[in-house]
């Protein structure tokens, strides 16, 4: 706590009086042994007495929940797809799915923890988690009591999502599927939604919000890779070389030496 004090002491003196300090915290750790509501809660009403100006209300730990925060599933076919190293690529493919536990995806997903925070404070809140339509932006704001919205991934899928929730006569809903593919590529290359890019792994599904199947990654590891080890001259002169020893030899040797 003492850490924090000083952190966001040395924050609000430098942004002075023309720059809001808005402060991401958590909720919830969302894994046993982490922080609760009520751990939650005591930061956040010290930060209010800090004065900071705005508190974003999150949950998550990233080496250990990381999926706590965005929910869905980790595509982590895709997230080591585009990895070079080997050994990383199908270490992680290995582990990952138990490295990292699905949560699952439901609309307002941290609205019941952030009520509990709106009813312990005064100052501005601001709401984040699952807000994929208009209907869900006016609740949290008119019905919810918060005074902000933030959103992800609705806008990375369509970044005028707010002009056309603002024009639609009725509901309008993104188009995000929350597969998390926007998530997973961002550690190897620009971050884009794959709805909007080319460069997809195999067989991906563009259009249906699902999961990656094992299927697919075997039928993926096994054509993609037989046919980048065949091309090396090592494999793709291989019968030819074994051949032209058996004919040196009169057949003696069987096996391809060096
Ligand atoms: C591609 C991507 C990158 C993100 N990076 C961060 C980050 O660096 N720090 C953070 O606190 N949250 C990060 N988030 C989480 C979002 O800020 C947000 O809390 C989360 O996506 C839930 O909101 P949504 O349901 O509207 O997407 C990221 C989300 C996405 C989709
Ligand atoms: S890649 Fe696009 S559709 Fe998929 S979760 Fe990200 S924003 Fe949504």
């Amino acid at each position: 706590m003492d850490f924090m004090r000083i952190c966001v002491d040395e924050v609000l003196e430098a942004a002075g009086n023309d720059m809001g300090v808005l402060v991401k915290t958590n909720m919830r750790d969302g894994f046993r042994g982490g922080l609760d509501i009520e751990d939650c809660l005591t930061v956040a009403r010290e930060l209010e007495r800090l004065g900071v100006h705005a508190l974003v209300l999150s949950g998550g730990f990233v080496s250990k929940a990381p999926m706590y925060v965005m929910r869905g599933e980790m595509p982590v076919y895709s997230m080591t797809y585009y990895m070079k190293q080997l050994w990383l690529r199908y270490g992680i493919r290995l582990a990952g799915k138990r490295m990292i536990p699905s949560v699952p995806f439901r609309e307002l997903y941290f609205l019941d923890d952030a009520r509990l925070f709106r009813r312990e404070l005064a100052m501005p809140l601001v709401y984040v988690g699952g807000v994929v339509d208009r209907n869900g932006a006016d609740r949290v704001l008119d019905k919810e009591g918060f005074d902000f919205i933030q959103m992800g991934r609705a806008l990375i899928n369509e970044p005028d999502f707010v002009n056309r929730m603002a024009s639609a006569s009725g509901n309008h809903r993104c188009g995000c599927d929350h597969v998390n593919y926007c998530i997973a590529r961002m550690y190897s290359r620009e971050m884009v939604c794959h709805k909007h890019c080319s460069g997809l792994p195999p067989h991906y599904p563009r259009n249906r919000g699902n999961q990656e199947t094992r299927f697919n990654l075997l039928r993926h590891i096994t054509l993609r890779h037989f046919k980048r080890f065949y091309h090396r001259p090592f494999f793709r002169n291989y019968p030819a070389r074994v051949k032209r020893q058996k004919e040196a030899t009169g057949g003696l040797i069987h096996y391809y030496g060096k």
